[in-house]
C-alpha cells in the first residue's frame, strides 16, 4: 500500500485545497493530511486564520479523500510523521516548490501545481474589507509598527498624522503614507487608529478617535489615571468601537503558553512573581527629563506588572512603591511590590540602573524561569526541587513582535473576540490605577 502525506492549514476552504487533496490521493492508496494549529500558524508567522481548528479538520474529511486527518502542531513534525506513519510519498502544492527537498532523503517529494487565482488569503480579504489604518505620532515605535502591519492580512497602514508638518512628511515619504497635520483631515482617511504619541497625550487623541467612531490600538501605558482609562472604555462601548492597550507581551504567543501553564498547577500553586525590566537611558533622553511622565515606571511598569495581573489578577490587598530617584525627581529604578492574600509580586523596573531582566514565578512545587527578554517570550524553563528535573518550553517570537498585537485587534474587529482576554478592560484599568497612584507618590514627594 502507498501511503501519501499533505500539510495545510485549510482555512476558508476552498476549490484549490480540494484539487490538492483530489490529486494527493491520486498518488497513492491511503492518504494522510496534516491540519495546522492556530499556534502553530501563529508561530510561522501566519496571522489572522478565521476557521477554528475543528472546522478545518471537518472541511477535509467531507471532502472524503482524507483516509486520516492528524494535527501539525510544531516545526520538525514532517520528518518524525514520515518515518512514524511509513510513508511512501509526501506532497504539497507548488507554492512550495524546493522548501521540502529535504525530506527526499525518506520519501518521494511531490508538488503539486497549485489552482490558479485562489488561496485562504484571497477569500480573507474579500470577506473582510481592508481596514484602513492611520499612526498618530512619528517616533521610535511608529516606525517599529509599520513594517509589522504590513506582515497581517487584512489591514493596511494609510496615513499618519503629526502636528509637526516636516516630520510628518518625512515618515509618509519613507514608509508610502498619506501625510496629515489636520487632525480632521487625517481621522476622514481612517477606519481605526494607532496611538503612538507620547505618553501624556494618549488620552486626548483616543478620545478624539474613538468619538469619531474609530477603533483604537494605543501604545502603552494608555492613561495614566484610572478615571481616565475607565472613560475612554466606557466611550469605546458607546460608540460600539475597540479599543486596546498595546501591551506586546500579552499577545505574543510565547508569554500566552507562560501563563497557561504557569497556572496549570506544574509547579503547584503560584505564590510569587518577580519581573524585571531595565533599559539603560541617555540621560538627555525624554524618559529621563520629563519630570512628569518620564521615568521607569511610565516607560516600563507596564510590561513588569503584567505576569502578576494575569496570574494573580487586579485586586491585591496592598501595593506599595520603593524607588531610587535622580536630582530631578524622576524615578531611576523602582520596585512595586503587591502582595495578595496569599502571594505576592515584585515588578523592578529600571532607566538609570542595570539588572538581570528576569521572570522568576515562584510555586509550591517548582518555578518557571525566563531570561531577557521575557517580555518577547520565546524561551523559559520550569524547575522542581530535583535540579536535574527540568523542562524546557520554546515558541517563535517573530520581529519586533507588534504584528500579533494588530492581528488580535484586526480579528476582533471583525466579531472574533477570541482574543480579548489576552488584555481585559480590568486589566488596562487596574494598570492605568497603579501608575496612578505611582506619579502621585512621586508629586507629593517633591
Ligand atoms: N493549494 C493549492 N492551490 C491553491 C491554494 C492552496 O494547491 N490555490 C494547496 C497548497 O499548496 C497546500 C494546500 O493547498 O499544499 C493547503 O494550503 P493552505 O496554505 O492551507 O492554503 P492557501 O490558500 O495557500 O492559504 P494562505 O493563503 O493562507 O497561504
Amino acid at each position: 500500500m502507498k501511503k501519501v502525506i499533505t500539510y495545510g492549514t485549510f482555512d476558508l476552504f476552498h476549490e484549490g485545497h480540494y484539487n490538492l487533496l483530489k490529486r494527493a490521493k491520486a498518488l497513492g492508496d491511503y492518504l494522510i493530511v496534516g491540519v495546522t494549529t492556530e499556534d502553530y500558524d501563529q508561530t510561522r508567522g501566519k496571522l489572522n486564520v478565521v476557521d477554528s481548528l475543528m472546522t478545518r479538520i471537518e472541511n477535509v474529511k467531507k471532502t472524503g479523500f482524507a483516509d486520516e486527518v492528524i494535527i501539525e502542531a510544531m516545526p520538525g513534525q514532517k520528518l518524525r510523521d514520515i518515518k512514524k506513519y511509513g510513508v511512501d510519498i509526501f506532497t504539497v502544492g507548488s507554492d512550495w516548490t524546493g522548501t521540502f527537498d529535504y525530506l527526499k532523503d525518506y520519501c518521494e517529494v511531490v508538488y503539486l501545481e497549485r489552482t490558479k487565482d485562489i488561496s485562504s488569503t484571497i477569500l480573507r480579504s474579500e470577506k473582510q474589507s481592508i481596514l484602513r489604518m492611520g499612526i498618530i505620532g512619528t517616533g521610535r515605535i511608529a516606525n517599529r509598527f509599520i513594517p509589522e502591519v504590513k506582515l497581517v492580512s487584512g489591514i493596511n497602514a494609510q496615513s499618519v498624522y503629526n502636528p509637526n508638518k516636516e516630520s510628518t512628511d518625512e515618515f509618509a515619504k519613507k514608509w508610502n503614507l498619506e501625510s496629515y497635520y489636520d487632525i480632521d483631515l487625517f481621522f476622514d482617511s481612517i477606519d481605526a487608529v494607532y496611538v503612538a504619541s507620547p505618553h501624556n497625550t494618549h488620552y486626548e487623541y483616543v478620545k478624539e478617535a474613538l468619538e469619531r467612531n474609530k477603533h483604537v490600538l494605543c501604545e502603552k501605558p494608555m492613561a495614566l489615571e484610572k478615571a481616565q482609562c475607565e472613560e475612554l472604555f466606557s466611550l469605546a462601548k458607546k460608540h460600539n468601537r475597540v479599543l486596546m492597550e498595546g501591551i506586546k507581551t500579552a499577545y505574543c504567543p510565547g508569554f500566552n503558553n507562560l501563563i497557561g501553564i504557569a497556572c496549570s498547577g506544574i509547579i503547584g500553586t503560584v505564590r510569587s512573581i518577580e519581573a524585571t525590566f531595565t533599559k539603560l537611558e541617555n540621560s538627555s533622553s525624554r524618559e529621563l527629563t520629563d519630570t512628569e511622565y518620564g521615568g521607569s515606571v511610565t516607560e516600563l511598569g507596564s510590561y513588569t506588572l503584567l505576569p502578576a495581573v494575569k496570574i494573580f489578577g487586579t485586586e491585591p490587598e496592598n501595593i506599595r512603591f520603593e524607588s531610587i530617584y535622580s536630582d530631578n525627581g524622576i524615578d531611576i529604578f523602582t520596585k512595586i511590590f503587591f502582595k495578595y492574600k496569599n502571594s505576592m509580586s515584585t515588578a523592578t523596573c529600571g532607566l538609570g540602573v542595570k539588572s538581570d531582566g528576569q521572570l522568576i514565578i515562584s510555586g509550591t512545587e517548582g518555578y518557571i524561569k525566563v531570561d531577557a527578554p521575557w517580555w518577547k517570550t520565546s524561551y523559559f524553563e520550569v524547575h522542581h526541587e530535583n535540579p536535574n528535573d527540568i523542562e524546557k518550553y520554546s515558541d517563535r517570537f517573530l520581529g519586533d513582535g507588534l504584528r500579533y498585537e494588530i492581528s488580535d485587534f484586526l480579528s476582533i474587529i471583525n466579531g472574533n473576540s477570541k482574543s480579548a482576554f489576552k488584555l481585559t478592560r480590568e486589566e488596562s484599568i487596574f494598570i492605568s490605577e497603579v501608575m496612578e497612584k505611582f506619579l502621585n507618590e512621586r508629586k507629593n514627594r517633591r
